[in-house]
């Protein structure tokens, strides 16, 4: 392996400031960045390029399952190049065959389609929806306020968030939005133009919010009676970060009865591919064919490389056991961080979320928050994270996310609740 792998460029090439001018000069500024430079990681740590190291418990927004630099993915990427990397959606392989298999089996009986993103994954369900209620003139999907589905125009359309659609409009017609966890409000909003539904689990960049084991079901039930598919979004909350496959296995596991819930459609993504882009979309058996021939397609979705990784991150995961990992040492790191919020009540109102997706909720109004009060409160403490030697990832402007890796090991957790405490007692002390 060592001879085929490049040692990482020497950190001197890698001058911050060159680096970021690069950016200010040819990269569409479309991104809010922080002033890191990053260079590389090896498992929960990445580095940037003055060298100094970071844990990273963003997990590059719930992406890197396996940490960063896995050999196992290396390994997968090396091996798989060797053979095909590309063929084309005209051709079979097996890779992509096998990883339709894999998330069958873990989801129940029904076929995949595959893309690149979470937004690509979401546009497939879309067009299945449309497809759905075409003879009857259905084409809206409900979603939920707060909800995030991705920066297409029909992901925007679909967001419940203003802040993505605005200086967009005319937003694609035949989305709207109702508040999450409230059934009543999703009854009345169906219309006879409704085909679908589509919800996270947990809301990720709505703030770590997960909907009620009443509710999923209740939806199951609005569904079956009006004839409507029920979609999740399981791009972020998804692949075992809660401790089951999907987040919404693992909030009905507190339903007060067995359920064999399943929704119609679920759209996959981010820790999929490990940091390698792939997406997906698993369709329940009776929607499965909706899509004929010609119907949908992308050119490099489903590509033999991108399925060999997708493969490879799944076996490492069971056979590491990395789903109980997520379950236990987010529970670790669950506790840890309410026992700081208890001794910080005015700095963390909050802590929520399952598994590995955990979520600080800011008191608002922080009255040492050092930094530039043009930005919100979460970019701010992440910034004193960074100094402190800790990634995490905001979401909106009161909430910090954490979304390491799925192999973080208990005492990368106890280091990372150490910073964050110092961090937050610092705030307090001011
Ligand atoms: C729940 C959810 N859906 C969809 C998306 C869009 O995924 P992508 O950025 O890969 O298009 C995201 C991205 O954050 C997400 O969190």
């Amino acid at each position: 392996m060592k001879d085929i792998i490049p040692a990482p460029p020497p950190i001197v090439r890698n001058d911050a400031a060159a680096v970021q001018a690069l950016f200010q000069q040819y990269v569409v500024p479309s991104y809010g960045r922080f002033d890191l430079v990053l260079s590389h990681g090896s498992g929960s740590y990445a580095y940037d390029v003055t060298g100094k190291r970071y844990l990273d418990l963003g997990g590059g927004i719930a992406v890197n399952s396996l940490g960063h630099a896995h050999p196992a993915i290396t390994e997968a990427l090396i091996e798989q190049s060797r053979k095909l990397l590309h063929v084309s959606n005209f051709y079979y392989h097996e890779p992509q065959g096998r990883l339709a298999q894999a998330l069958v089996k873990l989801l129940g009986p029904g076929k995949c389609f595959f893309c690149n993103s979470g937004v690509e994954a979401n546009e497939g369900l879309f067009k299945v929806a449309r497809k759905f209620g075409h003879n009857e003139g259905r084409f809206e999907v409900i979603t939920a306020l707060q909800s995030f589905h991705g920066r297409t125009l029909a992901g925007i359309a679909a967001t419940g968030q203003e802040k993505v659609k605005q200086g967009f409009e005319p937003m694609v017609a035949g989305f709207r939005q109702v508040p999450p966890n409230d059934l009543d409000a999703m009854r009345t909003a169906i219309s006879p133009a409704t085909a679908a539904i589509l919800i996270e689990g947990i809301q990720g960049e709505g703030g770590v919010t997960p909907v009620s084991p009443d509710y999923l079901l209740g939806l199951r039930r609005l569904c079956d009676e009006e004839k409507l598919l029920l979609f999740m979004d399981g791009v972020q909350d998804g692949h075992f970060r809660t401790g089951r496959f999907q987040s919404f296995q693992r909030i009905l596991e507190s339903a007060e009865s067995q359920t064999d819930f399943l929704p119609d459609g679920v759209s996959m993504a981010k820790s999929l591919g490990g940091g390698f882009p792939v997406g997906a979309f698993w369709l329940r058996a009776p929607y499965a064919d909706l899509l004929g021939a010609g119907a949908h397609g992308t050119t490099f979705g489903g590509s033999p490389l991108a399925c060999a990784v997708a493969l490879k991150v799944l076996e490492v995961i069971q056979r590491e056991g990395l789903a109980e990992r997520a379950r236990r040492v987010g529970e670790f790191l669950k506790a840890g961080l309410e026992q700081i919020a208890q001794k910080h009540p005015g700095i963390i109102t909050q802590v929520r979320g399952l598994g590995l997706m955990l979520g600080l909720a800011l008191a608002p109004n922080l009255a040492n928050l050092p930094g530039d009060p043009a930005k919100t409160q979460a970019v701010r403490v992440a910034n004193l994270l960074h100094t402190a030697g800790v990634l995490s990832i905001p979401a909106g402007a009161q909430i910090l996310r954490l979304l390491p890796p799925l192999n973080l090991r208990q005492s990368e957790a106890e280091e990372g609740l150490k910073i964050i405490e110092s961090v937050l007692a610092s705030l307090a002390a001011r």
